[in-house]
């Protein structure tokens, strides 16, 4: 790399691949979503499982994990990882045409696949890691085509500096390789059956599952939205990131605690008490970066905090951030052994991992869409409005699944624990199923409307691009597309 090579314009760029990505994010999002709200009513409405194995809860629930999680966040971290590694080195994707198109094919149909067999009943059964054996090498061999095209276009860079959303990206990039080879080491049956035993046993295999589950949160679900974040966040607020030191600080902390805190996963089981301190004790240190990085974030906007009230893409932005600011708070307080006493097993880390999901993930992500999409088809976006609209039906939605899922799980914990006055436990099991009823149906609700927002938000993308007679506008930094479309 030289810094001196000249730096590509716009048009030069490779935009389809990120194109094709944001597109089945949205897919991705609007189907493991929709399974979300059905398992949801599922567990209000039992009736809904119809007896039919494919769509019972069991079957339905690692679908909807599957699709949201690597459909809808996967395919979205492609697609930016691929827009920011260009716009801020300065050169186009390396691979050619090719390399891209392969790791886009390979990541699809992974998770199509792999999601129908789930409901066909061939799982591995690890949390997050359910896919069989033959879809894992396939997951393999894509993810190692997309670090070999994403660390090659950092190389080719045509500028001196590598903004730190890449390294947060890079980190995710390597940390998920790891930990998807690890975790996935096991032995086919035979060669001709999808089902393999795990290499690990008892609980080395247990911890091996929860060091990779903490860290698909860690560096999934965690460290590759912040590169989202640092390079939306500050685009769409014009500023700078409010102290680049921080966002270093912050990069080289987080990477640094995540990897030892998985076994708050296993508190008060067969795990040494020990293992569980030492990660307790990490998950307490996790809340400084993480609390530096939500100030960094939402500090950006010092000084034109007017934004908020005219511009609703900054307010998903920023609301990421507080609801990062939120889960981060959270997560460390429940991986302290007396309140995980209560709170596991119950719907308590349903609402924890939900505000993280939906609050930050979904929110950032949301956001980052609406900015990229209309840049990348060289467009204006159709309507401001909607995206008002949308923010506050996700917003309610998420608070109507988060508060009912604290009243369910913290009731259902403190049930489940209390005795009668002879020492026997105060409740039956069935009577705490009774009481979540309420909740549940609340959350359904919640849900629905979190997704009814995502409806909107693909009618208002799908009217951006290929909307029915509208003048397209240029958007700095791009060429003129055709001056009008039907
Ligand atoms: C419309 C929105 C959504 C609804 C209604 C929904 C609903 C649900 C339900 C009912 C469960 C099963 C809970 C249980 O086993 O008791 C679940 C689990 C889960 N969902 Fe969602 N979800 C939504 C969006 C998302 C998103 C966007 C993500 C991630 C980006 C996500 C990640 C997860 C994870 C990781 C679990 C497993 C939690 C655990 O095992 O502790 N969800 N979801
Ligand atoms: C400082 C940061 C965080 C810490 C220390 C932390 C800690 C924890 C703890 C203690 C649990 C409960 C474990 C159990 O009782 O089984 C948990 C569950 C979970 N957290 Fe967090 N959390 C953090 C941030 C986040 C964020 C930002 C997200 C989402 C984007 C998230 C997603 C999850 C998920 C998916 C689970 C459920 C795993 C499962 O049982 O299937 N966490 N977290």
């Amino acid at each position: 790399m030289s810094a001196n090579t000249v730096a590509i314009t716009a048009e030069q760029y490779n935009y389809d691949i990120v194109k094709k990505f944001a597109i089945m994010a949205m897919v991705w999002g609007l189907l493991g979503m929709s399974a979300g709200v059905y398992i949801a009513s599922e567990l209000a409405w039992p009736f809904l499982n119809f007896d039919i194995a494919e769509i019972t809860f069991g079957r339905l629930r690692p679908v909807h994990t599957s699709l949201v999680i690597f459909g809808f966040g996967g395919s979205a971290l492609f697609a930016t990882s691929y827009y920011v590694v260009q716009r801020t080195c300065q050169t186009k994707l390396w691979g050619g045409k090719w390399l891209p198109e392969f790791t886009f094919w390979g990541w699809q149909l992974s998770i199509g696949i792999g999601v129908i067999l789930y409901m066909l009943g061939y799982t591995q059964s690890r949390e997050y890691a359910e896919f069989v054996w033959p879809i894992d090498l396939g997951i393999l061999v894509t993810w190692v085509a997309y670090a070999t095209v994403f660390y090659m276009t950092i190389k080719n860079r045509s500028q001196p500096h590598i903004y730190v959303a890449l390294w947060f990206y890079g980190a995710f990039i390597l940390a998920t390789a790891l930990l998807h080879i690890f975790n996935n080491l096991a032995v086919p049956v035979a060669w001709n059956s999808l089902d393999s035993y795990s290499l690990f046993s008892g609980v080395q295999d247990a911890m091996t599952q929860w060091w990779y589950g903490h860290n698909a949160v860690g560096f999934f679900l965690t460290a590759a939205f912040l590169g989202m974040m640092y390079y939306f966040l500050p685009k769409q607020a014009e500023r700078p990131i409010y102290s680049y030191r921080l966002s270093i600080v912050h990069f080289w902390a987080l990477t640094f605690l995540y990897m030892w805190v998985g076994g708050h996963h296993l508190l008060w089981t067969a795990l040494p008490p020990w293992v569980g301190s030492l990660a307790s004790a990490f998950s307490i240190l996790l809340l400084l970066p993480s609390w530096g990085g939500m100030i960094n974030g939402i500090m950006t906007l010092s000084g034109a905090w007017e934004k908020l009230r005219s511009d609703p893409i900054m307010l998903f932005l920023i609301t990421a951030m507080a609801f990062y600011g939120m889960s981060t708070f959270e997560g460390p307080m429940m991986s302290l052994k007396s309140v995980n006493a209560l709170s596991h097993y119950t719907d308590w880390t349903i609402g924890h991992v939900h505000s993280g999901a939906l609050g930050w993930v979904a929110m950032i992500t949301i956001g980052s869409f609406y900015h990229m999409v209309p840049r990348l088809w060289g467009v204006k976006l159709y309507s401001t409005k909607l995206v008002f609209t949308h923010f506050w039906i996700a917003t309610v939605g998420i608070v109507l699944y988060i508060v009912s899922m604290w009243v369910s799980g913290i009731g259902q914990g403190l049930m489940l624990r209390a005795f009668d006055q002879y020492g026997n436990l105060a409740y039956t099991f069935v009577e705490t199923v009774t009481f979540m009823h309420i909740p549940y149906a609340v959350r359904a609700m919640g849900g629905a409307l979190f997704l009814s927002g995502m409806v909107l938000m693909a009618y208002n993308l799908y009217m951006t691009v290929w909307g029915a007679r509208r003048e397209v506008v240029p958007v700095a930094g791009q060429a003129a597309v055709a001056a009008t479309r039907v």
